[in-house]
């Protein structure tokens, strides 16, 4: 049995897979190994060639499949043929450095559970993206540590090269869309210790890239699966739900206070506004954010304090943005608070989620 098996899915990469062994049998010297190809029936006919490489390298193993077309099940897949105790996922083009292998290995032997071939640290780069996508990559990330904490134990959870203890699949049913297994892996995998190693994402030298623009769509919908399945969507509408009861108590406030005791309005308005912040405060802190944030009467203050500057920070946004709209564009004040309150609402649950009950 060999110790680490290297899962690489392939499509049309005739053209990279000699390179792509040559490297790997030059970096892995004295490492027992072995790499499962997982070809989707490729029409350049990557599979046979690996299958008759094979025989020089004799580490190479291919697994051809007919029936599917698609990045993360072929890792599924190339993970249910592998034998080795440690996995490894790398794609064919040589955009990740085989070189690396080795320092990801040298980390889970040091006990890391999973290890990440990251771009996001410091040594850490993209060789060829232009401006627009980095940016998008960055912004898919940002929406992943917003509705999967689990993705925020590395800089890099959109990684295609990395490295993992097999336990961490014990008893883990994946079922991704799209290509972003280790973001999947982090979710629903078992595991202590993670570890980022820095890698240059080099430009593709051969053959094209088969992930095309609806991989966008895709990995909408992968976000949104897990993070139903993890709770956060939920999350997500029980501060809806909490705002929402704030805006009843605000109101009943300033009704008592105003309307029937006939204290003057500003003052009335700011007990009113305070009141129903910490009424959202209180609500979201058992309910909403139950499972975050350290015990402790301490804790608790500092919590409320951050609540209320986030709060005041959506407000000034809230009422800028109204302002903004309607004497800049003419929007009707109305539709515009509408806008307002959005960007607040996002804002406020973002900023909560991120920093006041971060974890
Ligand atoms: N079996 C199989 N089936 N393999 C596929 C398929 C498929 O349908 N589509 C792509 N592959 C293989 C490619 O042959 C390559 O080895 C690897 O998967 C990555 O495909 P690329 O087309 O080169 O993807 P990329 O460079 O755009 O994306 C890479 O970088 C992303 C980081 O932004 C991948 O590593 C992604 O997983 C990673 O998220
Ligand atoms: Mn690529």
């Amino acid at each position: 049995m060999p110790h680490l098996s290297i899962v690489v899915p392939t499509y049309n990469e005739a053209e990279n897979v000699p390179f792509l062994l040559e490297r790997v049998q030059a970096a892995l010297s004295s490492v027992d190994f072995e790499l499962v190809i997982v070809d989707d029936d490729s029409p350049d006919g990557t599979a046979r060639l690996a299958q008759e490489l094979s025989v020089r390298y004799p580490f190479v193993r291919v697994v051809k499949r007919t029936d599917q077309r698609d990045l993360a099940t072929a890792v599924i897949e190339g993970f249910r043929h592998s034998r080795g105790e440690v996995l490894t996922v790398m794609d064919a083009d040589l955009q990740h450095p085989p070189e690396k292998i080795r320092d990801l290995l040298e980390k889970i032997d040091a006990g890391a559970d999973i290890v990440v071939g990251s771009r996001y640290v410091p040594g850490g780069e993209i060789e060829a993206w232009p401006f627009k996508r980095r940016f998008y990559s960055k912004g898919a990330r940002a929406i992943a540590y917003l509705l999967l904490p689990r993705s925020r134990a590395v800089q890099d959870p959109m990684s295609g090269f990395f490295m993992l203890c097999r336990q961490v699949l014990d008893g883990v049913e994946l079922h991704p869309i799209g290509y972003k297994i280790l973001l999947e892996i982090l979710v629903r995998g078992r595991y202590q210790r993670v570890e980022e190693v820095p890698i240059t994402f080099r430009d593709r030298e051969r053959g094209t890239s088969s992930l095309v623009f609806n991989e966008y769509r895709k990995y909408t919908r992968h976000l949104l699966r897990l993070s139903w399945e993890e709770g956060e969507i939920l999350r997500f509408i029980k501060f809806g739900l909490v705002g929402g009861s704030g805006v009843l108590v605000n109101e009943g406030l300033l009704w008592l206070l105003w309307g029937v005791w006939g204290v003057m309005l500003l003052g009335a308005s700011l007990v009113a506004v305070e009141l129903s912040i910490i009424w959202n405060f209180i609500w979201n802190e058992v309910w909403t954010f139950r499972d975050r944030g350290e015990d402790g009467i301490r804790a608790f203050f500092k919590r409320m304090g951050q609540f209320n500057l986030v709060s005041l920070v959506g407000l000034g946004l809230n009422v800028s943005i109204l302002l903004l709209l309607h004497h800049l564009f003419g929007v009707y004040p109305l539709t515009a608070n509408i806008v307002g309150i959005a960007v607040a609402f996002t804002w406020n649950f973002a900023a909560n989620n991120l920093w006041t009950w971060f974890r």
